[in-house]
């Protein structure tokens, strides 16, 4: 009989310790480590000999392109690069409630008919989907639907002649393997079950959907291990309070990886955003100062978002910087540049940055729309009516050419902004670009300060006066 012997694994990251301590050595979180046991299987090392030559082919060759299943839900499509691929792994991760469930069951209502799908929930009965289904008017949709938590069940279902094409698998927090004895939702239940389900999808051609809870540090709950075990990686984003939800591919083996998809959560179920910038915008104002449209790019579609900012005199000893929806670090160095090159200073107040609209932005391109937001915030000059900024930041104070401007400053146009402020790397020639907008070059940070300062007040940077 194999021996079997007990290990603590980290809940969060999966690393396996001898011992347990209240401390994951690899990953820093605390009270993470849970004993599980183990079936050690003897190590076999290899024998010499007995292997199969490998025949090695040209690369270049005949191939099929992966036929795809187009779901019909076109923001989700985009994000798989075009719909499902049979045969292929897919991992959904988000927090409980952001839609995981709900977006799902649309899918599989939205395929049904032309390919045979089934949902298999281990969180809800029969009945709650039935009746979320029913709610979401796609009950007729011919969906094979199932309370299981058992893989073995699974994926005896999924070895017969008449499988679906296509299953979701809702949780894989709940699947648990019979031939182990961790509970469902430690690393190994959950590391098992998805390599014994992927497994036989790969054998049958099944496109399987796993959805995954997410930990509130944003990883996956145990499963950072599936993220390699799957050919695809989607994560649904989106802030509680704000009825926009984000579908953002992490991994794509099939397709692009830097898409979103956007949606509306109504009381129907989930509903595609078309124009995602439109609805960004929808509750901006115009003339405040400390806010700016952010011309961005969401991997091939440009996305424009307001940023806002607050600079305000801190009752603190430490000023409090706080960051929704962009990168901390991204702020430091905005504002470093700003104190030591432009002689902006930030010091002494609190600032806080907001993307409005529940969006992360992740790109370079935002520094300067970031620091007009600031500058603006700081003097009380308003960013120029109906302008769009983008573009990077060096720690020179330079501001560097960003990637598809012209995509950029096309939407812009399209939803009736008339300016840009860009770096001056892009202007060519200087006359109005595609859509007729006037741009603004800007070809250091100074040019920014100079732009948004307010020639009546000498005491707007802080300790030194601006000159110029
Ligand atoms: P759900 O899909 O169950 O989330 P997950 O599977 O990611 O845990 O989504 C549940 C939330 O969505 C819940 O808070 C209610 C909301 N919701 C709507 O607003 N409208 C709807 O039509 C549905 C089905 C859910
Ligand atoms: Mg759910």
């Amino acid at each position: 009989m194999a021996k079997s012997t007990s290990t603590f694994v980290c809940q969060d990251c999966g690393s396996v310790h001898p011992k347990w301590a209240g401390k994951c050595e690899a990953c820093g979180a605390w009270n993470t480590l849970v004993e599980e046991i183990v079936e050690a299987a003897a190590p076999k090392g290899m024998k010499p000999g007995g292997g199969r030559r490998l025949a090695f082919v040209e690369l270049d060759g005949e191939t099929t392109d992966a036929p795809r299943r187009v779901t019909g839900i076109g923001e989700f499509d985009r994000v798989l690069g075009g719909g499902l691929v049979p045969g292929s792994a897919t991992l959904i991760g988000g927090d409980p409630g952001i839609g995981k469930s709900t977006v799902l069951l649309q899918v599989v209502a939205g395929l049904a008919g032309r390919s045979k799908c089934a949902y298999v929930s281990g969180e809800e009965s029969v009945d709650q989907v039935r009746m979320r289904a029913r709610r979401l008017g796609i009950a007729s949709a011919s969906v094979g639907l199932a309370a299981a938590t058992s893989v073995r069940d699974i994926v005896a279902s999924l070895d017969t002649t008449d499988r679906p094409d296509i299953i979701v698998i809702d949780s894989i927090q709940t699947m648990y393997v019979d031939a182990l004895d961790s509970a469902p939702g430690t690393v190994t239940q959950v590391r098992a079950s998805a390599q014994e389900l992927i497994r036989v999808a790969k054998k049958r051609g099944v496109a399987v959907l796993l959805v995954g809870h997410v930990t509130k540090e944003g990883a996956i709950a145990g499963p950072r291990v599936l993220e390699h075990m799957v050919d695809t990686v989607l994560y649904f984003e989106g802030e509680r309070g704000h009825q926009f939800r984000i579908l953002r591919g992490v991994k794509n083996r099939f397709g692009p990886t830097d898409e979103i998809g956007v949606f509306e959560m109504t009381e129907r179920g989930l509903v595609e955003v078309g124009n995602p910038s439109a609805l960004f915008l929808s509750d901006r104002q115009d003339d405040v100062s400390g806010a700016c449209v952010f011309a961005g790019m969401e991997g091939t579609r440009p996305v424009l978002v307001e940023i806002q900012a607050l600079v305000a005199p801190s009752p603190f000893g430490t000023p409090r910087r706080a960051v929704v929806g962009w990168d901390s670090n991204r702020l430091a160095m905005v504002t470093a540049v700003l104190e030591a090159r432009c002689g902006v200073s930030l010091a002494g107040n609190d600032v806080f940055l907001n993307v409005a609209g529940g969006l992360r932005v992740s790109e370079p391109a935002a520094d300067l729309a970031v620091a007009a937001a600031l500058i603006s915030s700081l003097t009380g000059v308003p960013v120029p009516k109906a302008s769009v900024v983008f573009g990077e930041i060096g720690l020179a104070a330079e501001v560097r050419a960003v990637t598809h401007a012209e995509p950029r400053l096309k939407e812009a146009a399209k939803l009736g902004f008339s300016k840009a402020l860009l770096p001056a790397a892009r202007r060519k020639g200087g006359g109005p670009s595609a859509g007729g907008l006037e741009l603004v070059a800007i070809s250091r940070l100074h040019d920014l300060v100079e732009l948004l300062h307010d020639p009546g007040d000498d005491a707007q940077f802080g300790r030194r006066a601006f000159s110029g």
